[in-house]
Parts: structure tokens; C-alpha cells; sequence
């Protein structure tokens, strides 16, 4: 007997307002796990936190009564799962922005494919409010804009197709055919929105919005990459909660509000952190002007001084402050586990060791301090670069290990440098100078760094982690 139980069960669990007591359980573990990611102790937790509040807010959409193609559904997570999880534990620290960008453009493309879906499933939005109609094509423009874009982006960052500026004609003439482009998805967009429910409207949409991702992201080159794919995130999350406006969904407004929000502080932050203006990303032809610029200065003279680790390890052993630049080398040898242990045996000897981090050091945000975490470098010691500035007069020793544009003086002195105006690490102010990297080569800009002839600078010439594998033999030594 079952004295009606099953039936109160089944419907306390597909109750709406039971629906709405999980999302907002969910919403406070996004918002409680993404303040743990504002340092790198308490990220994986962060991170654990909100991809549970993520599987409370799956389950409740699930309960959602007339959720009817289940298989379907444990088919597509099952696959995505499957593809997913490996990658993602797989994928190299170095290789994370166009992981970023991957995930970021299959977002963007459900969400169009959603807007789609819809629009067949209700005959054209016949029998849907006009607000269901404009904010699903909203959700269609930018979520096939993010899609694509973000896939151009990630074959950029893999290297698959050139990582050059390419337009078609000129500048102008791209520019042009994107304007053309975004006229023609507003103007299908505007005639399904005014009642009309042909379905070569939609893909018109689609189609003419995928195009201009592909034409927005295919001029930008070089050090941009990362805030356009931050600014694509943005678009993602922003399409995403258009989609739940259009489909009620409250999890949908409020997670897409989240990523919207943080994409266009992140974006805003690189930007500034690079000296760039965001429109002037968009407006493209950055990496061009590296490009052009670093055939031009590729010959500045000056006398290159070598060292060995055993002179690198004497003069640190008798300094009393040493501070430590990691940057993009450091993260390609993964010598930052090296790093912590020869600032462990110069600590034992009582100098005083930091770590300047610079915000765009490495090629994502927040790379070194990753890194450096990993490895258990104390917190404490890292210093960002406001902080860390004022101290190089009283330094003894910078030690640059594989980094190169974020200390190139030519940011602060030279004004037709491409990276002029870019806040930059002052390693040029301490007494001495010492660079680990494995050529006189140039760094991400493609341009030469004047501090490698400085006569303060010694080059240790090597792959990062065997340098300061040799640096920490010597210092054993001493
Ligand atoms: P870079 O200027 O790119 O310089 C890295 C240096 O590391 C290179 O000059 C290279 O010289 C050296 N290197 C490479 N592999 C090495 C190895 N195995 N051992 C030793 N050295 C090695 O890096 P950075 O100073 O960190 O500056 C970051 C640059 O990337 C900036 O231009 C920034 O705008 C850009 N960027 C940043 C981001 C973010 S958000 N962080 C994203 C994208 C781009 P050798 O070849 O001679 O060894």
C-alpha cells in the first residue's frame, strides 16, 4: 500500500518553488566558490564548490516536469565527460588559454543552438512573447559571434592556423564587411522579432553572426589573444542569460550574469595591465605592428655578458635581498619546483627572498602565481607589481628567470616601442641583474630587450630549470 506517498514525492520534487530552493543553493555555492578562487590556497576548493553548486543546478533543471528526452540528455553528458575530463587533465599549464577558449566557444554555440531549437520548436516563436523572441535572437547573435570567434582563437593559440593579423583587402575594407555582416544578422533578427517565421531568417542569423566572429578574430594577433578571449567569455555569459530570460530558466540569467560580469572585469584588467585600450583589441592590428616592429630593432647593439652558475650562486649566497622575476621560460621548463628550492638554501643563509609578479608574466592571468603555488612558494613572498617596484633600488640581485617583455625598459623609455606605455617589473633599478633564458632570442612581442645589454645585466645562458638546478649545486656547495 502506498497510502499515496509516491505521488506527494513526485510532486514535492518537480514543485517549482523546491526548483527555485536548489538553484539558489546552487547561486550561493557559484558566488561562495568564486571568491576561493582570488587565491591560489583556497581555488581548488573554490573550484570543487561551485562545480557542485553547477550539479545541483543540472539536477534541478532535470526536474523540471516536462524534461522528457532523458536518454538524450545522459548521452550528451556521458560524451561530454568523456572528452572533457581527460583533456582537462591533460592539458599543459602553457596550454590553458586556448583550453579556455574551447570551452568558452562550445558554450557560446549551445547557447545558439538553444535560440535555434526554440524557434522550430514554437513554429517561428508564433506562440511565444515578443521578449522570448528578441532575447533569443540576442542569444543566437552572440552565442554564434562567441562560438566562432573562440574557435579562431584556439586555433591561433595551437598554432593551427597562423597567429598572424590577416584581413581580407585592407583594414578598412575588413571593417567594412564586418559592419555589413553585423547589419545583415540584426536586420533577420529584427524580422523574426516583428512576427516573421521563415527559418532562412534564423540561419541568417546564425550564419551571417558566425561569420563575423571568425572576421573579428582573425586580425587580432600576438599578446591580445588572451583579452579576446576573455571578452568572448564575457559574450558567452551574456548570451547565456538571454537564453534564460527567453526560457524562464532563473540558473541560466544568474550563472550567464556571473561569467558576463567576471569576463568584462578580466578583459578590462588585461587590458589595462598591456596599456591596451579594449577597442583598440578589437580594432585589431597589434600583433602587425610587432611583427613589423621586430624586424626593425632586431640588431640593437650592445656587449653581452655571460655568466656561470657558480659566479650566479656567490653573488646571490652574499646578497641580502633577492628577488626572484619568473616569467613565460619558467612555466615552459616547469622549473618553478627548482625555483623554491635554491630560495629555500639561500634563505637558509639568511638572504631575504621575493617573487616579483607582473600581471600578463607568462600567457594567462595569474600563470606565475599558479606556478609558484604549485611548488609552495609561500604567499607571502609573492609581490604584484605596484608593490614590488618601489623595492629594486634596495635589491641585490634580480633574478629574471624566462621572462623577457615584462621587464623591457623600452616600455617606460622608448615611445615608438609597440610595447611603450606597458607597465613593466623595474629589474633595471637593482645592483645586478641576472637573466636565465636559453638565447639572446625575443620574447612574446618579438622585440629586443635593452636590459640583456645593460652593464648591471649577466645573461646565464640554458634551459630555466637546469640553470637553476646548476645555481642550486653551487649554492650546495658553498
Ligand atoms: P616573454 O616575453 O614571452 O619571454 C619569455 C622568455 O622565456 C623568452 O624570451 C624565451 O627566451 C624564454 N624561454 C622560453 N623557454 C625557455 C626555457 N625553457 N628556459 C629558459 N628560458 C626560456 O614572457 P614574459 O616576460 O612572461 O612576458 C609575457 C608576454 O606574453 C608579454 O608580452 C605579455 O603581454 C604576453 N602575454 C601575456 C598573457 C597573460 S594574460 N599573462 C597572455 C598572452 C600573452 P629564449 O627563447 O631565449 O629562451
Amino acid at each position: 500500500m502506498s497510502f499515496g506517498l509516491a505521488p506527494v514525492t513526485a510532486s514535492f520534487l518537480t514543485d517549482a518553488d523546491f526548483r527555485s530552493i536548489l538553484y539558489i543553493i546552487s547561486f550561493g555555492l557559484f558566488i561562495y566558490g568564486l571568491s576561493g578562487l582570488t587565491g591560489p590556497k583556497t581555488a581548488v576548493r573554490g573550484n570543487r564548490i561551485a562545480a557542485v553548486g553547477m550539479a545541483i543546478a543540472i539536477v534541478a533543471t532535470l526536474l523540471v516536469p516536462d524534461v522528457n528526452n532523458i536518454v538524450l540528455i545522459i548521452l550528451g553528458v556521458a560524451i561530454g565527460t568523456a572528452v572533457g575530463v581527460p583533456a582537462a587533465r591533460r592539458v599543459k599549464m602553457t596550454q590553458m588559454p586556448q583550453m579556455v577558449a574551447l570551452f568558452n566557444g562550445v558554450g557560446g554555440g549551445a547557447v545558439a543552438l538553444i535560440a535555434w531549437v526554440e524557434f522550430r520548436d514554437s513554429d517561428g516563436f508564433a506562440d511565444r512573447p515578443t521578449y522570448v523572441a528578441i532575447f533569443s535572437v540576442f542569444a543566437a547573435i552572440v552565442g554564434s559571434v562567441s562560438f566562432w570567434g573562440s574557435n579562431i582563437a584556439f586555433g591561433k593559440l595551437q598554432e593551427l592556423i597562423d597567429g598572424g593579423s590577416k584581413v581580407i583587402g585592407s583594414a578598412q575594407i575588413q571593417t567594412l564587411i564586418n559592419v555589413a555582416l553585423g547589419a545583415i544578422a540584426v536586420a533577420c533578427g529584427t524580422a523574426i522579432v516583428a512576427g516573421s517565421h521563415s527559418e532562412i531568417l534564423m540561419i541568417g542569423v546564425l550564419v551571417s553572426a558566425g561569420l563575423l566572429g571568425i572576421f573579428l578574430v582573425l586580425p587580432i594577433g600576438g599578446a591580445d589573444m588572451p583579452v579576446v578571449i576573455s571578452l568572448l567569455n564575457a559574450f558567452t555569459g551574456l548570451s547565456a542569460a538571454a537564453t534564460g530570460v527567453a526560457l524562464n530558466n532563473t540558473a541560466l540569467i544568474v550563472a550567464g550574469m556571473i561569467v558576463g560580469a567576471s569576463g568584462t572585469l578580466l578583459t578590462q584588467q588585461m587590458a589595462i595591465a598591456m596599456n591596451r585600450s579594449i577597442t583598440s583589441v578589437i580594432a585589431g592590428g597589434f600583433g602587425g605592428t610587432i611583427e613589423a616592429a621586430a624586424g626593425a630593432t632586431s640588431a640593437s647593439g650592445g656587449t653581452v655578458r655571460s655568466t656561470s652558475a657558480a659566479d650566479v650562486a656567490i653573488q646571490m649566497a652574499y646578497a641580502r635581498l633577492v628577488v626572484v622575476v619568473p616569467g613565460y621560460g619558467m612555466a615552459v621548463s616547469q622549473a618553478q619546483h627548482a625555483v623554491r628550492e635554491m630560495a629555500k638554501l639561500l634563505e637558509a643563509k639568511g638572504v631575504e627572498v621575493k617573487y616579483a609578479i607582473h600581471p600578463v608574466a607568462g600567457r594567462m592571468p595569474g600563470h606565475m602565481n599558479v606556478l609558484l603555488a604549485e611548488a609552495d612558494v609561500p604567499y607571502e613572498q609573492l609581490r604584484e607589481m605596484d608593490d614590488i617596484n618601489g623595492e629594486f633600488g634596495r635589491t641585490d640581485v634580480a633574478l629574471v628567470i624566462g621572462a623577457n617583455d615584462v621587464t623591457n625598459p623600452d616600455a617606460r623609455n622608448k615611445p615608438d616601442s609597440p610595447i611603450y606605455g606597458m607597465p613593466i617589473l623595474n629589474v633595471d633599478e637593482s645592483a645586478s641583474v641576472i637573466v636565465l633564458k636559453r638565447s639572446m632570442s625575443s620574447g612574446y612581442a618579438g622585440i629586443d630587450n635593452p636590459l640583456f645589454v645593460n652593464p648591471k645585466t649577466s645573461m646565464l645562458f640554458g634551459d630555466a630549470k637546469g640553470s637553476v638546478a646548476d645555481i642550486t649545486e653551487e649554492l650546495k656547495a658553498l
